[in-house]
């Protein structure tokens, strides 16, 4: 499983390397990814690549994790994909695009794909993705990829810069169309 490489028209989901570690840092500095994806503020190349372990570590069964990558190279970092939480059928997914690559359907294709793959291979029912109301294009990432709408959690995650925001709160299930 820690080997799964997954492809969609223009992405390549592989699993993280060492040599991640200059791209995640920079990825998780641009300020829009450290407020809407915070990490607890990593500092440098070591704190990059503790992260990337973790990360490529699937052994607790609770996580699938995947760097998004030019398909061409293999090598060049476009995003992030993951799903957390993963127990008794529920999990759920979160994403990042680095900010050169934005706007080219790299979130929505990686949720796509990494979701059809929980559904398929793992047997998930249900996954659950949540992003903040005051952020839009996460919103539009959700709906591309068929996660319907909710309900909205008042307050409920604090992002980075420390302070709560309501949320959307969206679902797929194995059974939706
Ligand atoms: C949100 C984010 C993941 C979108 O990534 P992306 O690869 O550019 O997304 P896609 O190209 O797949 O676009 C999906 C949809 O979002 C829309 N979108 C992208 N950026 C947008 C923006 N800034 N404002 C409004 N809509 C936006 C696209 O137009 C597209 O909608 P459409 O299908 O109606 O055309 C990316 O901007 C990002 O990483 N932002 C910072 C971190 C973040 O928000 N992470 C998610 C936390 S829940």
């Amino acid at each position: 499983m820690e080997h799964l490489e997954l492809t969609a028209p223009g992405l390549l989901l592989r699993p993280w390397r060492e040599e991640d570690a200059l791209a995640v840092l920079d990825a998780l500095r641009e300020p829009s990814i450290a407020q809407w994806n915070p990490q607890g503020g990593l500092l440098d190349r070591d704190a990059a690549l503790s992260w990337i372990r973790c990360r490529a570590d699937w052994s607790a069964g609770n996580h699938v994790s995947l760097a998004v990558a030019d398909p061409a190279d293999g090598d060049t970092l476009l995003g992030s994909v993951s799903l957390h939480r993963i127990h008794d059928g529920d999990a759920s997914i979160g994403y990042w695009t680095v900010a050169a690559a934005r706007g080219r359907g790299v979130a929505s294709g990686a949720v796509v794909r990494l979701t059809g793959w929980a559904f398929a291979e793992l047997g998930l029912h249900r996954i659950e993705l949540c992003h903040a109301v005051a952020n839009p294009a996460s919103c539009r990432v959700a709906e591309r990829a068929g996660y319907r709408i909710e309900g909205i959690l008042r307050e409920s995650y604090r992002y980075g810069d420390g302070r709560r925001y309501d949320e959307h709160l969206h679902g797929r299930l194995a059974t939706d169309r």
